[in-house]
């Protein structure tokens, strides 16, 4: 049987990359997005990828979106939660939106996707399910203290929920990469990137494909006696 994955902001960078990658291998696969709707039409004409509009933010929308693929494809098999934002400031001039739009775009939003394939993997026996946390949850960023309490917290939610499903042949695991070629890594401003840059050992930015290789292997039906875990990608500049 064909499998079926769901990558959450799954139409542009990291996400756009782990996407391809899985359909590469095999699987059919939707991506979600949210805002930018000339870039998702553009990934579903060059991917033939469903792409699916909703806010993850949002539990319901969350459920009716999961329902539908799930009549346009069949059961979630895999599930990715990819969807994030940043709002970088300095936590004295950070507004109560500011943290709240973070915390629950990067955070809640794991719960409420969770929620919406869970029962289906457990009656069926069978679930990965993927969080895409961050280096920055892991040691911590000037500018992020909404961006590395919903990263980290998704590290713990990560582990409880593993615990908890790995008796019914789902596993549940993050993936910690660390800075990476995207829009949202080059929206840093220059000064500041070329320092962080200078701090990764390897010497360079990491690649979305560098992801999806990780995420692809968590994916995996071999990888069954993996769960809990927190998959390191950062060139070097966090040792955990
Ligand atoms: N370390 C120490 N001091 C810093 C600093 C840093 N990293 N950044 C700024 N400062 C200092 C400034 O020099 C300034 O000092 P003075 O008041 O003495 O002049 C003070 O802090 C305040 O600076 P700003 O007013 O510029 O601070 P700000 O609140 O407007 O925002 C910032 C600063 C834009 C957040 C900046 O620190 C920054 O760009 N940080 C990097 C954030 C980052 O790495 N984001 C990653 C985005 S990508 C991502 O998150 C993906 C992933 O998973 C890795």
């Amino acid at each position: 049987m064909i499998k079926t994955a769901l990558v959450t902001g799954g139409t542009r960078g990291i996400g756009a990359a782990i996407s391809k990658h899985l359909l590469k291998e095999g699987y059919k696969v939707a991506a979600t997005f949210q805002r930018n709707q000339a870039q998702a039409q553009k990934f579903e004409r060059e991917t033939g990828i469903k792409v699916y509009c909703w806010d993850v933010k949002d539990l319901k929308a969350c459920e009716e979106g999961v329902r539908q693929i799930e009549k346009d494809l069949g059961p979630i098999d895999i599930l990715v939660n990819n969807a994030g934002i940043t709002s970088d400031v300095s936590f004295h001039k950070m507004s109560s939106f500011q943290w709240n739009d973070v915390i629950d775009t990067n955070l809640s939003s794991c719960f409420n996707m969770c929620q919406a394939v869970i029962d289906g993997m457990r009656t069926r026996q069978y679930g990965r399910i993927i969080n895409i946390s961050s280096i920055n949850g892991q040691q911590g960023q000037f500018g992020q203290t909404n961006y590395a309490a919903a990263k980290a917290g998704i590290i713990g939610f990560t582990k409880s929920l593993a615990i908890e499903t790995a008796q019914k042949g789902i596993t549940v695991n993050a993936v910690a990469p660390g800075y990476i070629k995207t829009e949202m890594v080059q929206a840093v401003k220059p000064e500041m990137l070329d320092k962080i840059i200078a701090r990764i050992p390897v010497g360079r930015l990491g690649e979305p494909e560098d992801v999806a290789n990780a995420v692809s292997f968590l994916a995996s039906e071999k990888t069954g006696f993996m769960t809990g875990a927190t998959l390191t990608l950062n060139g070097g500049q966090y040792l955990t």
